[in-house]
């Protein structure tokens, strides 16, 4: 493989990436400083928290990911890195420090959108891995994950049309809010799947909010019918409402992590398969940190096999957040000539992409 090397930095949220990435692909490094054991006291995140964190950590993070590829920064053809969407405080660490490194080695800078960083993780070969055919084009992508959950057709390389896009919560921050309800530990994505692998019974019934024929989707009313359903199941073993030490059974709280999640993934895949199926993709890719849930992962790739379509799925750890998804998206927009100055600057709410009537309205000035 060849292509450009990019050191690419990630700190839009809690975790602090460095990655070396060779060609938009093969990860060469890549180092992630997780910051859940810090955020598990207070049960989220707290943004200044976050920011420090990234701090004490991003320095460290870069010279093991220097190390472990081999590399120096004067070996790179560009430095990548997240300006959005995500935490102003936690972006603005690595964007300074991509800035420093850019200007000090005199490299190209690339600004990457976080979002397009969980799609191309798609891409991504681990080292030692060997070589595969890159997800066909046109495809369908499900990015899910703490604060973002949507459908994308990509057409080309660096060109979307927002399918669909969650019209409340994200399908990770459901996650999140109903594990506290469950008295699981943080984050709950992963606490939920584990509670869920663990039930013997399978009927606890959890809404789906399909609303009609759109793509779009809608958690505030499960994470509602999930607070409802622990605090009957929570009378029914005679337990105080709102004491944190009272945990419900084992049993029970497992019926219902299965329940909800089941729900969410029966709303997700559903929803992709159709998108897929009425577009013609000619593969699907899933993102984010909720697709490195197992259950998920299984039932789509179950459907995409059905249809007949190609699943592109990351292993677990390139679904969460890390810098080789920047290295992956960063080359692509290096290679477009998509080049940022020294005056990028954090762009906490930045899109990935709009939808087509949105699209045609901004071009007729409307
Ligand atoms: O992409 P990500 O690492 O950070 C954001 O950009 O938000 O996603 C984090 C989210 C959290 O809400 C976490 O609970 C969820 O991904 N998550 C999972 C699993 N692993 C992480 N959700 C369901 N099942 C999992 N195994
Ligand atoms: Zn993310």
């Amino acid at each position: 493989m060849s292509g450009p090397l990019i050191l690419a930095v990630e700190s839009s949220c809690d975790e602090t990436g460095i990655a070396v990435v060779e060609g938009g692909r093969r990860i060469h490094s890549n180092v992630v400083a997780s910051q859940t054991a810090l955020h598990a006291a207070t049960g989220g995140i707290v943004p200044e928290v976050a920011a420090r964190a990234h701090i004490r950590w991003i320095v460290p993070a870069l010279d093991e990911a220097l190390a472990d590829a081999g590399a120096t920064v004067a070996d790179v053809d560009a430095v990548a890195v997240t300006y959005g969407p995500g935490l102003a405080g936690s972006l603005l660490v690595g964007i300074n420090f991509a800035k420093t490194l850019a200007w000090v080695h005199d490299r190209p800078l690339v600004g990457v959108n976080h979002l397009e960083g969980h799609l191309y993780a798609a891409w991504l070969v681990d080292p030692g891995e060997s070589e595969r055919d890159e997800p066909p084009l046109p495809l369908v992508a499900l990015i899910v994950s703490g604060g973002h959950t949507f459908l994308v057709e990509m057409t080309d390389h660096l060109t979307y049309r927002l399918l669909g896009e969650t019209v409340d919560d994200a399908a990770g921050e459901a996650f999140d809010k109903v594990g506290r309800l469950l008295g699981l530990s943080y984050p709950g994505g992963p606490a939920i799947q584990r509670a869920a692998e663990g039930a013997t019974r399978h009927d606890a019934a959890f809404p789906r909010a399909w609303l009609g024929d759109s793509y779009d989707f809608s958690f505030s009313g499960l994470k509602t019918a999930a607070r409802r359903t622990v605090e009957a199941a929570r009378a029914a073993e005679g337990l105080a409402p709102d004491d944190p030490d009272a945990r419900l059974s084992d049993a029970a709280t497992a019926e219902l992590a299965w329940g909800f999640q089941d729900s969410v993934v029966d709303v997700l895949a559903t929803k992709t398969i159709r998108a897929a199926r009425e577009l013609g993709a000619r593969s699907i890719v899933l993102g984010g940190g909720v697709a490195a849930n197992a259950a998920l992962r299984a039932r789509l790739a179950g459907e995409s096999d059905a249809l007949g379509v190609p699943l592109v799925v990351p292993r677990p750890a390139l679904c969460t957040d890390n810098g080789a998804m920047i290295g992956a998206a960063g080359a692509r927009r290096f290679a477009a000539g998509d080049l940022a100055t020294l005056a990028l600057d954090a762009r906490p709410s930045l899109p990935l992409a709009r939808r087509a009537a949105e699209v045609s309205a901004a071009r007729s000035g409307g």
